[in-house]
């Protein structure tokens, strides 16, 4: 029972979406080859009893999806319910479990848009539970304890992958096949050893509490493209996207997010139909400056900064919620 002074152990909700940490492989050495999200949330935390030390645990079956299937609608139900979570007091944390694929895209939403500064930690796997050597476990155990830890508070969605704690805003999957596929521009923000979280940054940019923007007023996201950069590109990838209905479009440009000589009429004549364009760069670890390689002043443009392509793409989905100048979106690409 112990003293009524003596802290209550942490309650955290784990929300599973479905991915590798769901999946299950035919042998134990598959570990790339599996079917991914098939376990339910109750034996995922079944599976990790020392979960119990840590916190109170309970489990909410949100999805079972891959997470490359994620639609907006999604994104927004799934951020709803973190919101309406946190807001009550016998909640302390959230961890959500999801698929590796897209869970860099999930943090970043959750970090602009979800107003409050309880943990929400976000966690997979590279292997499935079924494989010699799986990850899932104890990265689950990490993402529980993260969530309960009160250093957590205020430092914006977490992704605690192969012991260490990213930042949800930077976090990136730059590989597919190993555990430490996690990494972030900026470097993590610490990592969780034997059951402790050890901190030695906090995030600096605009988020959660600090944002302007708020999961409980959106409905649904505009429609945002990403187009690849390379040689040999034609015009026919932009104008397909603004017939798609894009509202802006993520040039994931070569190097400093550059655009071809032959291509900058066709992005000229999109912005001037309407539809943002905004210069991000395919090599991983940009840094796009505005007017650097293309007078963006000039041309309207509005740059990535150092959001990867598919973080630009949600931060500009979130931003255009709420307004469509491109002065305001720069801005918003910079305090975020
Ligand atoms: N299909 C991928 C996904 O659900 C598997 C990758 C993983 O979860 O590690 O994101």
């Amino acid at each position: 029972a112990g003293s009524a002074t003596e802290a209550r152990k942490p309650n955290v909700v784990i929300l599973a979406t479905g991915g590798t940490i769901a999946g299950a492989g035919a042998d134990a050495s598959n570990s790339a080859t599996y079917q991914a999200a098939k376990v339910p949330v109750d034996k995922l935390i079944a599976a990790v009893p020392a979960m119990a030390n840590v916190a109170n645990v309970r489990g909410e079956q949100v999805f079972q999806i891959a997470s490359e299937s994620f639609t907006d609608a999604q994104l927004i139900q799934l951020g709803k319910r973190v919101s309406q979570l946190l807001k009550q007091d016998d909640v302390d944390g959230v961890v959500i479990t999801h698929g590796t694929d897209t869970l860099e895209e999930t943090a970043l939403f959750l970090n602009l848009v979800v107003r409050s500064d309880k943990p929400i930690v976000v966690v997979g796997s590279m292997r499935p539970s079924t494989a010699i050597s799986a990850d899932g476990a104890l990265n689950l155990l990490d993402a529980v304890t993260a969530a309960s830890s009160k250093e957590a508070v205020g430092k914006g969605v977490l992704v605690t992958m192969n012991d260490y704690i990213q930042a949800g805003r930077d976090v990136t999957k730059r590989t597919n096949i190993v555990p430490s596929a996690f990494s972030s521009q900026w470097g993590p923000l610490g990592m969780v050893v034997e059951g402790k979280t050890y901190f030695f940054r906090a995030p600096y940019k605009r988020h959660n509490t600090s944002s302007e923007f708020d999961i409980d007023t959106i409905d649904s996201l505009p429609l945002v493209a990403i187009v690849y950069g390379s040689g040999n590109m034609f015009p026919g990838a932009y104008t397909a996207a603004v017939d798609a209905g894009a509202k802006a479009i993520v040039n994931a440009g070569t190097g400093n997010g550059s655009v071809p000589g032959y291509l900058v009429d066709t992005l000229k004549d999109v912005r001037q139909k309407g539809t943002l364009v905004i210069r991000s760069s395919r090599v991983g670890d940009g840094f796009v400056l505005r007017n650097a390689e293309q007078p963006d002043d000039k041309y309207d443009w509005v740059v990535a900064h150092d959001f990867n392509p598919q973080k630009a793409k949600i931060l500009a989905a979130v931003a255009l919620t709420k307004t469509s100048d491109t002065k305001e979106l720069q801005r918003i690409f910079w305090e975020y």
